[in-house]
């Protein structure tokens, strides 16, 4: 006869001391949905209450990883070996977390996912394989892949399961990012409806009305819902960010800059999102024209001790750009060499990395023949469609720069295309269109002039 095992919220047997420590686990994990400021503290409740819990040290080595940070990663093997050491006598489902673990920290987040979906194909309501293998798709670039774990999921989720719109807001999220954008909104919003203190519910309305340029709205949206997204972890800034794109996509530069300084700038802070955030930002903000003064000094500064981690593609290019903005060009350069012997999705990122470099300095018809050759391939380097759509606005205006009208013209046209109510795109295209117009008008005169 199997030990009988106390049962988390969702009805998967857990090996733990008791019901009392397996609340605690629980705890931790809503925590964690939430996005909340006391996931460590119902983590480190439950390894007090029962220090050989595997699924406690589990989900630490996870968070270090979710933290995307050198240090913190460094700390996941101890953690994995505390794990393994009680893991014969663990279930197959958190066995199989152990081994999610051990792929995930050998770099191996491809394997990692196929051991989450193994779990939920048998656990559907396992809500951390569910969320892991959310995070690891967005970071793939797998758009198609995440909202298919949610169909799956989702026919064993209802209103009545703990967490369910927790589930939904990453439903609808996976939705915004495959291109469904009226029902991303509406599982957004019952979401929300449901609870509204998601911040990632919240965030997939935000993407749904970024992308069809509803940027007076996604304000509204955000603003009233600040009381609750405020109390989030970190990602709060995330939403900050959210906000001052959307004043930026409006041109208000002097708004996007005040949010910039009160509110999304944290000079403490060290979390790779927020560091990405802030580069991305200030990146837009050069490209629309404006003047960032100092302020890539600080997000440098803080950089260049992490060139050496590459956790992420993705994060690299917001490093990078940020070691670029502040002119630490041998550093940055020396980034784009590590990330060429990654090899992999840091492939993309070297040469996205070379695209930025000749940007920065001014030769700009190599950072759009660089772009140009890797724009396929960045959904490779994941994150969202809103965050990877700075390195198409690079490639536009590294083209327009380079002189390039034809191809600049013909950027645009597709950019207006799918985004025809952004201001930015219209305005560009039509200084384009009004410098091709004037030198045909000039060609004319010229050969006129010549006859
Ligand atoms: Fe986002």
């Amino acid at each position: 006869m199997p030990p009988a095992r106390p049962k988390d919220r969702w009805g998967n047997p857990v090996t733990a001391a008791g019901d009392e420590t397996v609340r605690h686990l629980d705890d931790t994990l809503m925590s964690y949905l939430a996005l909340g400021r006391d996931t460590g503290e119902h983590l480190k409740a439950a390894l007090i209450a029962d220090p050989g819990m595997a699924m406690a040290h589990v989900l630490k080595g996870y968070f270090f990883l979710l933290m995307g940070s050198g240090p913190l990663k460094a700390r996941v093997p101890k953690s994995l070996e505390a794990a393994e050491a009680v893991a014969k006598s663990a279930t197959a489902r958190e066995q199989a977390h152990v081994e999610a673990l051990r792929l995930w920290l050998a770099d191996d987040a491809g394997k990692a996912v196929m051991a989450w979906e193994a779990i939920l194909a048998d656990h559907p309501r396992d809500v951390l394989a569910l969320r892991l293998a959310h995070h690891a798709y967005f970071y793939q670039g797998a758009a198609g892949d995440m909202r298919a774990s949610l169909d799956r999921a989702m026919t064993s989720w209802d209103a009545g399961v703990p967490g369910y719109g927790f589930v939904l807001g990453m439903q609808a999220f996976a939705l915004e990012e495959t291109g469904e954008l009226a029902a991303a909104e509406a599982a957004g919003r019952k979401a929300v409806d449901i609870n509204p203190d998601d911040p990632w519910a919240v965030h997939a309305v935000v993407h749904v009305m970024e992308t069809d340029d509803r940027h007076a709205e996604g304000i509204g949206w955000i603003k009233d819902l600040e009381p609750h997204w405020l109390k989030a972890n970190n990602f709060r800034y995330h939403l900050w960010w959210h906000r001052a794109l959307l004043h930026l996509d409006r041109g208000e530069t002097e708004e996007t800059l005040r949010l910039y300084d009160k509110s999304l700038w944290d000079p403490k802070s060290d979390e790779y999102l927020d560091l990405c955030n802030d580069a991305s930002l200030l990146l837009r903000l050069e490209i629309l024209g404006a003047d960032v003064g100092q302020r890539w000094r600080p997000i440098a500064d803080k950089v260049a001790e992490r060139t050496d981690e590459h956790i992420l593609a993705f994060i690299d290019c917001h490093f990078l750009a940020a070691l670029a903005g502040d002119g630490r060009l041998k550093a940055a350069r020396e980034m784009v060499a590590g990330m060429r012997a990654k090899g992999g999705a840091f492939e993309v990122g070297a040469a996205v990395g070379d695209a930025l470099l000749a940007y920065r300095e001014n030769d700009h018809r190599r950072a759009a023949r660089l772009l140009e050759d890797v724009r396929a391939g960045i959904v490779r380097m994941g994150g969202s469609h809103a965050q990877r759509d700075l390195f198409d606005l690079v490639l536009i205006d590294a083209t327009i720069k380079s002189g390039d009208r034809a191809r600049a013209e013909a950027l645009l046209a597709e950019r207006t295309a799918a985004k025809p109510k952004d201001p930015w795109s219209w305005r560009a295209y039509a200084r384009v269109l009004r410098g091709a117009a004037k030198a045909d008008a000039e060609a004319r005169a010229a050969a006129l002039a010549g006859s």
